[in-house]
């Protein structure tokens, strides 16, 4: 499972690319918003730190203004996937990006039908957000399972993508269920790297270390 960081925040990008455990990004308008800098520059700059699939979310409604700001979003850069936002006109709006090369996010899915219509479209991505279905009382992994069976019965070429990660066990259980990708905001990255045995491991080793000399 590749591993994205679903973030604007640049130093968070940077701190996660350094350790290279980070093959993407996704970023979202309330994500952008939350950092106070132009859509298009932090994008570019997140390019430059990340090489790899970013995805910059268009905002417009039919589907033809979609494709025209899908078409100018994906100028940005060639690693910049067009996020879309799951409606009858974002479908459309897919399907005609993807016909000219364009690659695609479909976002805001909630279940395995949707993520059917979005691969019909010719969706790269599929981004079922886990965290929001549990919130609403069902099992956001069951739809991430459905999904990804779907695509692997039929040899689909999309590429599910756990999305709305809130905690570690989510990235675990995205795995098994065999997500092709994981968004993680970075504050579950970060609690990745740790557990408390291997914390009390080092303090351990290191007080026994400082008993000899150092090579
Ligand atoms: C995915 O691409 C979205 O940016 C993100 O995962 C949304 O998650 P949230 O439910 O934490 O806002």
């Amino acid at each position: 499972m590749r591993i994205f960081l679903d973030t604007a925040n640049i130093d968070d990008i940077r701190r996660g690319a350094a350790m290279g455990v980070v093959d993407g990004v996704t970023t979202n308008p309330s994500l952008v918003a939350a950092e106070g800098v132009e859509y298009r520059d932090r994008v570019l700059e997140i390019c430059d730190v990340v090489d790899g699939p970013i995805s910059a979310e268009t905002i417009s409604e039919t589907a033809d203004e979609i494709v025209e700001e899908g078409r100018r979003i994906a100028s940005w850069h060639e690693n910049v996937v067009v996020k879309v936002a799951m409606s009858e006109a974002g479908l459309a709006a897919i399907s005609r990006l993807s016909a000219e090369g364009i690659s695609t996010n479909c976002t805001l899915v909630f279940s395995a039908n949707q993520a059917l219509l979005a691969t019909r479209a010719g969706a790269t991505l599929i981004s079922p957000f886990i965290g929001r279905i549990d919130d609403a009382g069902q099992d956001g992994m069951e739809v991430v399972r459905e999904s990804v069976q779907i695509m692997e019965t039929y040899h689909l070429p999309s590429q599910i993508l756990a999305a709305s990660v809130r905690h570690t066990r989510h990235v675990t259980e995205a795995a098994i269920a065999g997500a092709h990708i994981a968004t993680l905001p970075p504050k579950v990255l970060f609690q990745l790297i740790h557990h408390p045995l291997t914390d009390v491991g080092i303090q351990r080793f290191l007080a026994d270390a400082a008993k000899y000399t150092p090579v």
